[in-house]
């Protein structure tokens, strides 16, 4: 009776350790397995990037958000570079505020305000536009986020040119300024096209 009791209780405890060591092991593993494979395929996909390291340590931590889907890299990237435009934006209408500036380094630094304006414009339609679930017209709703998307890199190059000539009178600390600022911006835009080309091509292979 004795003996059959201490069985039962060493059995019991034996399951019990069982469960506990299974139910730890898939409380363990299951987030751990999740993040992996999701931060995997961010890290995948900036590898296709021209700037990779950006894309990851920039990507990485929307991994969870973005699951592993195209169409959420596509926005999340659109969603990226729009904001850092807008920041940019920022630095720049207050560089342009500095003292002791001349008076065609100010007007540089405006016409840059003003084409990364025309960038905030087509990033903000390109994320209207990929929204919508795919479907009719998905092709060319991808081709005017291509072409948007490329015009804004084109303005954010367009305002890099502003200061790179060496005939310039801007101080040389200023001016690189300038040009990290935009250059981040240009590589974050680059990034965003590239995820939406990946996106428009994946979907319509399907
Ligand atoms: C961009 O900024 C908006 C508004 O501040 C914010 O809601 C959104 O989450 C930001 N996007 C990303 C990808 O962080």
């Amino acid at each position: 009776m004795a003996a059959a009791g201490f069985y039962f209780s060493v059995a019991t405890l034996f399951i019990l350790i069982q469960l506990a060591t299974n139910l730890n092991l898939s409380l363990a593993a299951t987030p751990v397995h999740h993040i992996g494979r999701n931060t995997r395929f961010i890290r995948t996909s900036c590898r296709t990037t021209l700037y990779p390291n950006l894309c990851f340590t920039t990507f990485s931590r929307y991994a969870t958000r973005i699951r592993g889907s195209p169409s959420l890299l596509a926005t999340t990237g659109l969603s990226v570079a729009l904001n850092t435009t807008r920041s940019a934006t920022k630095t720049m209408i207050s560089l342009s505020k500095s003292q002791g500036l001349k008076r065609g380094d100010a007007a540089a630094l405006r016409d840059c305000v003003e084409q990364l304006g025309d960038s905030i414009d087509e990033l903000k339609n390109s994320i209207g536009e990929i929204s919508p679930p795919r479907g009719k017209g998905f092709r060319s709703r991808m081709g005017d986020v291509q072409t948007w998307v490329s015009a804004a890199l084109t303005n954010d190059d367009t305002c890099m040119d502003g200061f790179s000539g060496t005939g310039k009178s801007m101080k040389r600390s200023f001016k690189f300024k300038v040009r990290r600022t935009v250059l981040r911006v240009a590589h974050l835009t680059s990034i965003a096209l590239k995820f939406v080309n990946s996106y428009a091509a994946a979907a319509t292979n399907k």
